[in-house]
């Protein structure tokens, strides 16, 4: 197969791309990735050298770029490419709709025009938006995103259904729960507080804790991607979740415990903007359809995940950077940026 991915250089792109060349080392893959502060060629440097793996530096919003490295006739392009953090699209919400709306309207016409073959669009629970402690989000349940990040993702499947509808494009969307594992970026809560814990930092409590989140370990979602990529009916969305609902408290004690520091670096601070409570995803219809379940079990996931950051401080310093660290400033104030930025 030949596939163009978007975003290859991400958190969650990188480890499709590694389990991708490991599994099918005949297949061709392109990464396309603008290379934001999320972007990190690191993530990559396995199968850097791979003769089936090639980079291109591109933005998903620049239709000439695109129509020159999607290669004509590719059998799927993967799209992850996202501005993909909740914190940021409220401190700044039109790049977000710029880059996940607009960029995936962009990506849709390049890849009809190149006459690649299937679209698979990498979304998220967020645009079910918040469920009550009853509600589990179901493939066909209303769209109800709460923040800018998940409206303007909830806009990208409507694009990507609207070009099925309209031009017959093979599409597959997956919505998948909150990932975690390594080479996540330390802005996100489970990396966040690894790294702090590690350092006896505090650690940004948003609100009461209690907010509510379904973990997956990054390998089982990108074994779910691969299966759907390859065996999805067209046109179907798919729901991969991590079986493993728990708030936020939870998750954070669990890694305390597994670092032995006190619970006292826990620092309680103000709520996030229209904070949701809870995302359950159910997901039968995978399990049902394409034989998928997650494998990793939460403790072993974030055993394997706090081993990794401890093995690999250099990567974490190497993604710090000032643009980052100011962005934290402007939000939090010198004290709570320097405990989130680690
Ligand atoms: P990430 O922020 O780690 O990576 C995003 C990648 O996209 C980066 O490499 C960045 O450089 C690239 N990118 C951003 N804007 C671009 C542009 N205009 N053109 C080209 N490349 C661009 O994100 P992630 O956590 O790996 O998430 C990947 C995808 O999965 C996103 O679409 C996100 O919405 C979705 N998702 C993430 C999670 C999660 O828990 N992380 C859960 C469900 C869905
Ligand atoms: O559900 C899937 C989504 O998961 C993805 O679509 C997003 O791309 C991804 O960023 C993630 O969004 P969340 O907002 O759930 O993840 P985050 O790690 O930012 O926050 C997880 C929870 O922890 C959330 O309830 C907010 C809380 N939190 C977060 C941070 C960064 C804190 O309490 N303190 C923090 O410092």
């Amino acid at each position: 197969m030949k596939l163009f991915v978007t975003g290859g250089a991400g958190f969650i792109g990188s480890q499709f791309i590694r389990d991708w060349v490991k599994r099918f080392p005949q297949d061709q893959i392109i990464n396309f990735d603008k290379l934001t502060y999320a972007g990190n060629l690191a993530n990559l440097a396995s199968v850097e050298f791979n003769n089936s793996y090639s980079f291109i530096r591109g933005d998903i919003r620049d239709s000439d770029a695109l129509l020159e490295a999607i290669p004509h006739g590719a059998d799927a392009v993967v799209h992850f490419a996202a501005e993909s953090h909740v914190d940021r699209s409220i401190h700044g919400a039109a790049e977000f709709v710029s880059t996940n709306a607009l960029g995936t309207q962009v990506l849709l016409d390049a890849s009809r025009h190149r006459k690649v073959a299937r679209f698979m669009h990498i979304s998220t629970d967020e645009v079910g938006g918040s469920m009550n402690s009853e509600e589990w989000l179901k493939e066909d349940s209303p769209l109800k995103p709460r923040s800018p990040y998940a409206a303007s993702k909830t806009a990208a499947e409507h694009l990507v259904r609207a070009a099925g509808e309209t031009f017959g494009t093979d599409f597959v969307v997956t919505r998948t729960s909150n990932n975690y594992g390594p080479f996540q970026f330390p802005e996100k809560l489970l990396p966040l507080a690894i790294c702090n814990a590690m350092e006896n930092k505090p650690i940004p409590v948003y609100g009461d804790g209690m907010q509510v989140r379904d973990w997956i370990h990054v390998e089982d979602n990108c074994r779910a991607l691969i299966a759907t990529l390859r065996d999805g009916r067209a046109g179907q969305t798919y729901h991969i979740g991590g079986g493993f609902p728990r708030p936020n408290r939870y998750v954070l004690e669990s890694i305390l415990a597994l670092l032995g520091r006190p619970k006292s670096l826990l620092a309680p601070t103000k709520d996030r903007l229209g904070h949701d409570r809870r995302y359950a995803v159910n997901f039968d219809k995978i399990a049902r359809e394409l034989n998928w379940r997650p494998l990793i079990s939460f403790q072993d996931g974030l055993r394997q995940t706090i081993r990794w950051y401890q093995e690999n401080q250099d990567w974490v310093k190497a993604v710090r950077s000032c643009q980052y660290l100011n962005y934290y400033k402007e939000q939090y104030g010198e004290s709570l940026a320097s405990a989130k930025a680690a």
